[in-house]
C-alpha cells in the first residue's frame, strides 16, 4: 500500500513538473481551433490507428478543417503536439525556417542513414550542396534519352499483362520508373520492366511497405519487439539485398574511373560537356571531390535516396495522371491530338526537343499532381517559437504538418471549382497564383524537391509512349470532380489500386 501511494506521489508530480515546463505550448495550443473527438491522453492517436485508407481521410479531414479555420488547426498525436497548416502564406515561412525533419521519419533513416532526403540539417546542408550542380537542367536534359528508351519497354510490358480485361498500372509504371532511376542514378540497367520478378524492385518494395507498417503501428516502432518478430527476419533480408546491391555498383564505378585516368592523362577539371550522359552516382563522386570525397557509406546513402525519392513519386503521379484520362475521355482524345501532332503517323522514339511542345500534356500532368500530389504531406519540426503572418503562433517543440493535399484544393486561393479536374486552369493565362505555396506538389523552399525538372521530364515521356499506342478506358466520372479513393501508403495512393482498361489503338503509332 504503502509502495503504491509512492508511485502514484511520484507519477502525479512528474505529471505537473511535466506540465509546467510545457505550459507554454499547451496555452498557445488552447488558441487554435480544433476538431473536437479529441480523448485524454492519446489525442486523435486513434484516428491514426485504422488502415492507410483511414490514416488519409483523418489528413484529409484535418487539412479541410484547417481551410475553414484561417488555414490552421492542430492535434494531439499522443503527447505530441501538431500543426496542420493550409495557409500559403504561412507555409512559405514555415519551409523556409523550418528545416529540420520530424521524428516520424526515423524508420525510413534506419534505411537510407544520412541520405539527404531525411538527414540532419548539420549533414543535410554539405550533401544539397553537392547534389544541386548534379540535378541541373542540362544534365536532366541529358537523361530523356534514358527515359525515352525505358519507356519503349513500357508498351512491350503492357502488350504481356493487358489482354482485354483490367490491368493494374502500378507494376507497369513502378518498374518504368525504377528502371529510368537505376540507369540515371547509377548507370546501370536492371531490367525491372522485363523481369517477372526483379528481385531489386521487390526488395525495395517489401522494404518500403514495412517501414510504412511501422509508421502507423505503434506496436512494431517497438524496436525490442520489432526485433522479435518474423518480419524483422524479412526486412533485415530486404535491406541487406538493396545494399549488396547499390555497393557492388558503387565499387564497379570506383574501378572503372581510377582505371580511365589512368588510361587518361590528367585533364585536371571537368567541363561541363563532360557531363553528358554521366550517371548520378559518377557526378556524385567527381563533385563531392573525387577519392577525397564521398566515402563508399555515402555514396550508398545518397544513391539510395535519389532512387527511393524518385521512383515511387514519379511512379505515382504517372498512375493518376492515366486514371484520370481513363474517367475524362475528352480530356484524353485532346491529348491524343496534341501526340499526333509532333508525332504524326512516324513511329519514331521521342526526343528532349518534343517535350516542350507537348504543352497540354503537361497541363494534364501538372493538375493531376495538384489533385493527387504524391506527397501529400511533408512535417516538418519547430524548434523555435515562431509567429506566422497570419498571426498564429507556434510553440518550440512541436511539428507542422504542411498539407499540400489541402492547399491545392483551398478555394480561396483555387476559386470555387477547386476540386473540379480542369488542365486548362494551368494555361498562362488563367494561371495566376497569388502566392508559391498555393501549388507545390515538390515542395517549397531550400530543402524542396531536387528532382522535379527530372520528373516533370520523365513522367510525360512514359505517358508519350503508353498514349500514342493505347486508349485508358476507366470508369467514366459523371461530373468534373474526379471520385478516387485515396489512402496514405507513405505515398498518396488510389486506395483499390490503379486499374484501368488499355484498349490498343489504330493506327500504332509506335512499333513494338
Ligand atoms: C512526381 C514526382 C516527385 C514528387 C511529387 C516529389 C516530391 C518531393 C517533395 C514534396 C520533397 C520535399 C519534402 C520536404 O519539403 O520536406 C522532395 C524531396 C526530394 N526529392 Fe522529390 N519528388 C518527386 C520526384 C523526385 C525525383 C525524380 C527525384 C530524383 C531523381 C527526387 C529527389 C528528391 C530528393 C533528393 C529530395 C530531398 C531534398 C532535400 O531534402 O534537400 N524527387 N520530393
Ligand atoms: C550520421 O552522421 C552522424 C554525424 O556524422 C553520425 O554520428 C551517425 O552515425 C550517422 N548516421 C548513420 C546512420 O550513418
Amino acid at each position: 500500500m504503502f509502495l503504491f501511494t509512492v508511485l502514484v506521489l511520484v507519477t502525479v508530480i512528474w505529471t505537473v513538473q511535466y506540465r509546467f515546463r510545457r505550459r507554454r505550448m499547451y496555452e498557445l495550443a488552447s488558441r487554435i481551433s480544433h476538431l473536437k473527438d479529441e480523448l485524454p491522453f492519446i489525442g486523435v492517436a486513434h484516428k491514426f490507428m485504422g488502415n492507410t485508407e483511414d490514416v488519409m481521410k483523418s489528413l484529409k479531414k484535418f487539412s479541410y478543417e484547417a481551410m475553414e479555420t484561417d488555414g490552421v488547426t492542430r492535434m494531439w498525436l499522443n503527447h505530441i503536439l501538431y500543426f496542420v497548416m493550409v495557409n500559403p502564406e504561412d507555409l512559405e515561412i514555415v519551409l523556409k525556417t523550418c528545416l529540420e525533419k520530424d521524428d516520424v521519419h526515423r524508420f525510413m533513416r534506419n534505411v537510407l542513414g544520412n541520405g539527404t532526403v531525411f538527414a540532419p540539417v548539420s549533414i543535410w546542408r554539405r550533401r544539397r550542396k553537392i547534389l544541386i550542380p548534379a540535378f541541373s537542367p542540362k544534365i536532366v536534359e541529358s537523361f530523356v534519352e534514358i527515359f525515352s528508351e525505358q519507356s519503349q519497354h513500357i508498351t512491350h510490358k503492357v502488350a504481356r499483362v493487358s489482354g482485354s480485361g483490367t490491368v493494374n498500372l502500378w507494376p507497369i509504371v513502378s518498374a518504368y520508373s525504377l528502371d529510368a532511376a537505376c540507369e540515371s542514378t547509377a548507370g546501370v540497367k536492371i531490367y525491372a520492366q522485363s523481369e517477372t520478378n526483379s528481385q531489386f524492385l521487390a526488395a525495395l518494395e517489401d522494404g518500403l511497405n514495412i517501414i510504412s507498417q511501422r509508421i502507423f503501428n505503434v506496436w512494431l516502432q517497438l524496436e525490442w519487439l520489432f526485433r522479435l518478430l518474423p518480419l524483422y527476419t524479412k526486412y533485415q533480408k530486404h535491406v541487406k539485398y538493396v545494399y549488396d546491391f547499390t555497393d557492388e555498383i558503387i565499387h564497379n564505378k570506383r574501378r572503372q574511373l581510377k582505371n580511365n585516368k589512368q588510361s587518361q592523362s590528367d585533364k585536371g577539371h571537368y567541363e561541363l560537356d563532360d557531363f553528358k550522359r554521366k550517371s548520378f552516382l559518377e557526378l556524385l563522386i567527381q563533385l563531392s571531390g573525387g577519392e577525397k570525397g564521398y566515402t563508399d557509406l555515402e555514396l550508398r546513402e545518397e544513391i539510395l535516396t535519389i532512387i527511393i525519392a524518385g521512383t515511387d513519386t514519379s511512379a505515382v503521379g504517372m498512375a493518376f495522371t492515366l486514371m484520370l484520362l481513363g474517367k475524362y475521355p475528352d480530356i484524353q482524345q485532346k491529348v491524343y491530338e496534341e501526340l499526333k501532332e509532333v508525332f504524326g503517323d512516324s513511329n519514331r522514339q521521342l526526343v528532349k526537343e518534343d517535350l516542350p511542345k507537348l504543352k497540354y500534356l503537361e497541363r494534364v500532368v501538372k493538375e493531376s499532381l495538384r489533385l493527387f500530389p504524391p506527397v501529400p504531406i511533408i512535417i516538418r519540426k519547430v524548434e523555435k517559437e515562431m509567429t506566422l503572418p497570419s498571426g498564429v503562433i507556434i510553440p518550440s517543440g512541436s511539428g507542422i504538418i504542411v498539407s499540400i493535399f489541402g492547399a491545392h484544393r483551398d478555394p480561396k486561393y483555387w476559386g470555387p471549382d477547386a476540386e473540379h479536374f480542369d488542365p486548362d486552369r494551368f494555361l498562362p493565362e488563367r494561371f495566376n497564383l497569388q502566392h508559391a505555396c498555393s501549388y507545390m506538389p515538390f515542395s517549397n523552399g531550400p530543402r524542396n524537391c531536387v528532382g522535379y525538372q527530372y520528373a516533370l521530364k520523365s513522367i510525360p515521356t512514359a505517358l508519350t509512349s503508353i498514349l500514342r499506342n493505347y486508349k485508358v478506358v476507366g470508369e467514366p466520372e459523371k461530373g468534373p470532380i474526379p471520385n478516387i479513393r485515396v489512402k496514405f501508403d507513405i505515398m498518396l495512393k488510389a486506395a483499390e489500386g490503379f486499374y484501368v482498361k488499355l484498349e490498343k489503338r489504330k493506327p500504332c503509332l509506335l512499333k513494338e
